[in-house]
């Protein structure tokens, strides 16, 4: 494998470069927008791609002969599918074994919601935590392989803690940039664990982009955000896996959390790709759920998709998702186009509460995930999801992530009572059925037993 079997191509203007080429923005010199890989089998290459097709049937088989090799590029859930993402050679991978995530059925979701079958692709069970493992060991790979010494990203906290951890992995510095006080304390942890210089700066996410924007163009440091393209190579995986995991049926609907907007173009590429070299016969339809205070996209499709973009002050207690000027979105628009899936939004009542109910599934996940199963409900009651269609939610990141959201929904002290005021009296029946406030109490085994009489009964 080979770093020359791939080329950057322009999502803009088209122009190709090579990997070595990139500006340290990784945007296009001529247009400013951003990149893609492309490779010699890619729908979009120039000339006739159909004769370098890889075989479907061939990988399938390779694909799942690798699970049970012992070699650490065999067991990446990533690096597994690594005929289809060829940027640096076997050598050069950092993995932490990250990918091979579960794929889990959501029964009391999906009763609730009137649908036959739900399922939850779980990338909170990567290494650090969260889906950003999938492209960090790709992009990180390509920084090994560049030669860089140093590595940085802006973050609402995720990213930060997997490029700490895969920089720390290669023996490569981090820097990283996040808002001060504005990200959950299990991520600020982690990029301390794992050997990061952080600098927490009095601004918000999109003033962190700013500054670093700067500081990579004065020094040799490489942008690991996700602009840069060969985090969405990695970030394609999931699609892979869940094909595989479905026996390679293709799900009806993808509902994908929406924040810098690039995880919805990563997948839906992996999707495509898989379209185009004869895995399966369709794609699903793409949507991307963003909270009500950091909607930019949504209100740009409310306005009929033209027009200038505006960016958003950023407001929502699910702070991986609290970004107001998304850098990918042009790409995220392009996603929704070829898949046909929409863009909703969603109140921070409505996170809450899906996300105690996925809490309540066994599987939990941090707020911004949330997102997917409180927008599925939208989509569901107005019908472009039907009750027959097979739903996946990309829960994108860990529960014990931002566990001081979960106590404090718990504890009745997350939604102050105006954001409470609207809310209908069987929605607050359900936020009552399923809160859990802990119980002080003497140690007593009789006040216990009458405790847990008072528990309510699951449906
Ligand atoms: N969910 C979680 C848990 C995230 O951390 C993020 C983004 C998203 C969803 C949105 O994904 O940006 O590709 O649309 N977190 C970034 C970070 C921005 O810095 O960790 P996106």
């Amino acid at each position: 494998m080979k770093a020359t079997t791939h080329s950057l191509r322009c999502t803009g203007c088209g122009q190709r470069i090579s990997g070595r080429e990139t500006a340290s923005n990784f945007r296009c010199r001529a247009c400013g927008e951003l990149f893609e890989v492309e490779y010699a089998w890619s729908e979009t290459a120039a000339g006739d791609a159909s004769t370098k097709k890889p075989n479907p049937g061939a990988l399938k088989y390779l694909w799942a002969e690798r699970r049970t090799s012992t070699l650490a590029e065999d067991q990446s859930g990533v690096w597994r599918f690594r005929d289809l993402l060829p940027i640096v050679s076997d050598d050069q991978i950092v993995t932490l074994r990250e990918g091979n995530t579960p794929l889990y059925e959501m029964p009391r979701s999906a009763a609730a919601l009137g649908m036959n079958w739900l399922l939850a692709k779980h990338q909170g069970m990567n290494p650090t935590g969260s889906f950003k493992d999938a492209g960090m060991t790709a992009a990180l790979s390509v920084a090994v392989a560049n030669g860089y010494r140093w590595v940085a990203c802006a973050s609402t906290g995720n990213t930060s803690a997997a490029m700490a951890a895969y920089a720390a992995r290669a023996g490569l510095k981090s820097l990283v940039l996040i808002p001060e006080g504005k990200i959950a304390w299990g991520k600020l942890s982690q990029a301390m664990d794992y050997g990061s210089t952080t600098v927490q700066l009095k601004t918000d996410f999109d003033g962190c982009v700013k500054v670093l924007a700067e500081i990579v163009e004065r020094a040799p440091i490489y942008l690991l955000n996700s602009v840069n393209p060969y985090r969405l190579e990695g970030q394609k995986t999931p699609a892979f896996e869940i094909l595989e995991q479905m026996d390679w049926r293709v799900p009806d609907h993808l509902i994908v959390p929406g924040g810098n907007l690039a995880n919805c173009s990563a997948l839906g590429k992996g999707f495509l790709e898989m379209k185009h070299l004869g895995f399966i016969p369709r794609v699903p339809k793409i949507s991307v759920i963003q909270a009500e205070g950091a909607n930019p996209l949504y209100r740009w499709m409310q306005q009929g998709a033209h027009g200038t973009f505006e960016p958003v002050t950023a407001e929502t207690r699910a702070t991986a998702i609290r970004i107001g000027n998304p850098a990918s979105w042009k790409k995220a628009v392009r996603i929704l186009a070829a898949t046909g899936g929409w863009v909703e939004q969603v109140t921070e009542r409505e996170i809450a509460l899906a996300k105690a109910e996925i809490g309540a599934e066994g599987i939990g996940c941090e707020p911004a995930s949330a997102v997917t199963l409180a927008g599925l409900k939208k989509l569901v009651t107005d019908g472009r999801v039907g009750h027959e269609e097979t739903a996946v939610l990309l829960l994108t990141g860990h529960t014990l992530k931002d566990s001081d959201y979960t106590i404090q929904y718990h504890k009745g002290e997350l939604l102050r009572p105006d954001e409470m005021a609207g809310a209908s009296a069987a929605e607050l029946a359900e936020h009552a059925a399923l809160r859990r406030e802990p119980v002080v109490m003497e140690a007593n085994a009789d006040a216990i037993l009458r405790v847990l009489d008072a528990v309510p009964q699951p449906a």
